[in-house]
């Protein structure tokens, strides 16, 4: 089949448009997590929540929902776990919405990742938690504040959710050296309060996947961040904190549209560092694909071919760790990346970050996610 009949084939599914659905279709092209799963891989999507007929990211926008159903094995909430989405106020835990997108996510039977129980920055926590009075026993308070959190959760979704971003981004890129928040300076220290969350979670959830996830990345810029994990797992496993995986956000950066080059730049000091992470016994989870198309022209056509470039040249090296268990992309649809307003493009063209187009239609990202699934060493799954 042509490359354009496959595409619209693929779009009459997603836009529920297939007239006759008690004819056996043969020609639908395999979903992304299939060819993940032919490698012990699993394939996977952030998506929201949001209101019917709403043009969002969410689990209430049919073509969004239908692709995301479409093409996953296991998809993550974009915002709707995180404490500034759970947690209106010190004693109140609002649930509904994150509620919402995990019982979409069986009706449609997909996998949920929990993310996150802690994002360790002042900026990500809630206003109250900022500015909290911990009163005469700041310890105790800080680690009741905590571990209340993060039981609750576990207590509710229990055996729903398999592997939760127990901590996200804790370590400062600039100097490697970790961030401090109000709960943190209350329990004595960032190192005690990160601990603490992922004993708490291995109690809570003991068959559970423990991930830290972050976004030390492979260009030019990251070599501090990358350092100042590797330091961080280094000491969750001199202390016995229990932590699975390293969680790679990958959100990537081109650096030109000479994507080859690029890669052969970049490969050397991103080994080292899965190397590092991988000897120490870390398992490796890709949590938050997308690309930041910079350094590119304004023409489509040229762009998305180096963003597509630079995405398989990623997933070939990084794929190339039978580590990797799951890829999962922030967001499926260019129309609802989070990039755009996160660092609009200096042109103003609007950015091309995902596998899919504003109108749906699958990109050569696509079929570069694809190729290098195909292209990857197979592994063996425990789950
Ligand atoms: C982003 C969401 O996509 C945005 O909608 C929100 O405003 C901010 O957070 N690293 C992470 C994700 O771990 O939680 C972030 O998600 C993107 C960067």
């Amino acid at each position: 089949m042509t490359g354009f009949a496959r595409r619209d084939v693929l779009m009459a599914g997603i836009m529920g448009a297939v007239a006759s659905p008690l004819v056996a279709r043969t020609d639908i092209p395999p979903s992304l997590d299939v060819l993940a799963r032919r490698k012990g891989l699993r394939f996977g999507s952030a998506i929201s929540w949001g209101t019917a007929g709403a043009d969002r990211g969410s689990i209430a926008n049919p073509p969004y929902a239908r692709l995301v159903a479409a093409e996953c094995g296991v998809i993550v909430a974009e915002n709707e776990m995180k404490w500034q989405a759970l947690r209106p106020s010190p004693t109140a835990f609002a649930f509904e919405r994150f509620d919402a997108i995990v019982a979409w996510a069986e009706s449609k039977r997909l996998a949920t990742r929990g993310h996150n129980l802690l994002w360790h920055q002042p900026k990500w926590l809630p206003r109250w938690l900022n500015s909290y009075d911990f009163g005469a026993t700041p310890k105790r308070e800080g680690e009741r504040l905590l571990t209340t959190h993060i039981d609750t959760v576990l207590a509710r979704y229990g055996k729903r959710i398999e592997s939760y971003d127990v901590v996200n981004e804790a370590v400062r890129p600039s100097d490697g050296q970790l961030y401090d928040t109000s709960l943190s300076t209350a329990i004595g220290g960032a190192e005690a309060t990160l601990d603490l969350a992922f004993h708490t979670a291995r109690a809570g959830a003991p068959r559970a996947e423990l991930v830290y996830n972050d976004y030390m990345s492979w260009e030019p810029g990251n070599a501090s961040h990358r350092a100042g994990v590797l330091k961080l797992l280094e000491g969750f496993k001199r202390r016995g904190t229990p932590v699975d995986a390293l969680g790679v956000q990958s959100h990537l950066v081109t650096q030109g549209l000479d994507a080859r080059a690029s890669v052969t730049r970049l490969e050397r000091d991103w080994r080292q560092f899965l190397d590092a992470v991988t000897q120490m016994g870390y398992a490796l989870v890709l949590t938050e694909l997308d690309v930041r198309d910079n350094g590119l022209p304004t023409e489509i056509t040229p762009r998305d071919r180096a963003v597509a470039d630079f995405t398989k040249g990623y997933l070939d090296v990084t794929l190339s760790y039978p580590a990797v268990r799951d890829v999962l992309s922030w967001g499926l649809c260019d129309r609802y990346s989070w990039i755009e307003g996160f660092e609009p493009r200096k042109d103003k063209a609007l950015r091309r970050p995902t596998l899919y187009d504003r109108e749906f239609r699958p990109k050569p990202m696509r079929e570069a996610v694809a190729a290098a699934f195909a292209a990857a060493p197979p592994r063996n799954r425990a789950t």
